[in-house]
């Protein structure tokens, strides 16, 4: 039987690599790989590590590129979008660059030029979709994004929902965990909290901004649950699940853990609060999120966030 086929838009991001690097690691290989890079060549490390698996430049502004994946690779089975400005501040200097690669009308298109829906796409929404005025939203919660990023990825989940029929929207929280492949430009938070404290100087974090931050292989786990469930039932979905762990953790907690794991002084760590700091950029203050569809619809269980710090540490070295 010939292999089932996997695209990861935006692979050389760091979810893309995590998730790469996840799909390869399943036994008997059962997926063939391909992946789009855009703004370099791809990262030989990550070439190196996935042997088989094809990369493509593409740009999700032109639709070019993808036309190349049609002819080489031919129609995938599933394609995971991790491709995005996924740092909001970047997102407000330039709101039409972040509307255009945000909302994927052109992998929409070229998905839609294959003629059936024997594609399910896997898209990457975030927790930013939501206002922050109260804990643990559901999906069936009104969105009203307070900024940029937010507002275009309310406009993704639309474009999708009503263009395409074989989808699932995951609302991703921070998504955290050990550094990739090849190493990704843009800090990464348990790294930076890590780095910041080892310095023995003393930092400041909110202590009224809620996430639920979600361990990055339990993201993967959560996709490759997707893909094996269509292509096992075969039996299209249109699902939206929020994607978060299971801890409502503040920015302070989120640095407390990882000062106990490291056995920094506590007193490093001063609260404040968000409002005393301006970022250039509204963040909502609680995005907390409620999982239970999630873990119901896939029974998956994600980690709680010590567990996810201890695993993310344990494989970085101390700074
Ligand atoms: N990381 C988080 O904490 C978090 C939280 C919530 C939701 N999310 C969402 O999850 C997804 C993955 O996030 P991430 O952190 O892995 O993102 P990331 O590391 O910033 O990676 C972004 C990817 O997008 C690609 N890309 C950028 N502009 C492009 C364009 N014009 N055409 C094609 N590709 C383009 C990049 O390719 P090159 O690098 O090759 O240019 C890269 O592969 C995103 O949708 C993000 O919004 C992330």
């Amino acid at each position: 039987m010939s292999k089932k086929r996997v695209l990861i838009v935006g692979g050389t991001g760091y979810l893309g690599q995590h998730l790469l690097q996840g799909y390869a690691e399943i036994n008997g290989s059962p997926y063939d790989l391909a992946f789009t890079h855009h703004s370099g060549p791809p990262p030989q490390a990550l070439l190196d590590a996935i042997p088989g698996s094809l990369p493509f430049n593409v740009d999700l502004q032109t639709g070019d590129g993808f036309e190349a994946i049609s002819s080489t690779f031919g129609q995938p089975d599933v394609v995971v979008n991790c491709a995005a400005i996924s740092v909001p501040r970047a997102c407000e200097s330039d709101p039409a660059a972040a509307h255009a690669i945000n909302v994927p009308s052109s992998l929409v298109k070229w998905l839609l030029g294959f003629k059936n829906s024997n594609t399910l796409l896997i898209h990457l929404s975030t927790d930013q979709v939501y206002e922050g005025e109260k804990s643990f939203y559901r999906e069936e919660d009104i969105v009203v994004p307070v900024n940029v990023y937010g507002k275009t990825k309310v406009a993704a989940e639309q474009m999708i929902s009503e263009k395409y029929s074989n989808f699932t929207i995951l609302r991703s929280s921070i998504i955290y965990g050990p550094q990739t492949i090849s190493p990704v430009p843009k800090s990464l938070p348990i790294q930076w909290i890590d780095g910041a404290l080892a310095k023995g100087e003393s930092l400041q974090f909110f202590h009224d901004e809620f996430r639920c931050p979600i361990y990055v292989k339990d993201l993967v786990s959560i996709i490759l649950t997707l893909t094996n469930q269509w292509i096992s039932e075969h039996k299209q979905m249109q699902l939206l699940l929020n994607a978060g762990g299971p801890d409502r953790v503040s920015r302070v907690q989120m640095a407390e853990a990882v000062g106990q794991f490291r056995g920094y002084d506590p007193s490093l760590i001063k609260s404040v609060s968000a409002s005393s700091v301006d970022r250039g950029v509204r963040s909502p203050a609680d995005i907390s999120m409620d999982i239970t569809r999630l873990v119901q619809t896939l029974k998956v269980h994600p980690v709680s966030f010590r567990d996810g710090v201890r695993l993310t540490l344990t494989t970085e070295a101390k700074p």
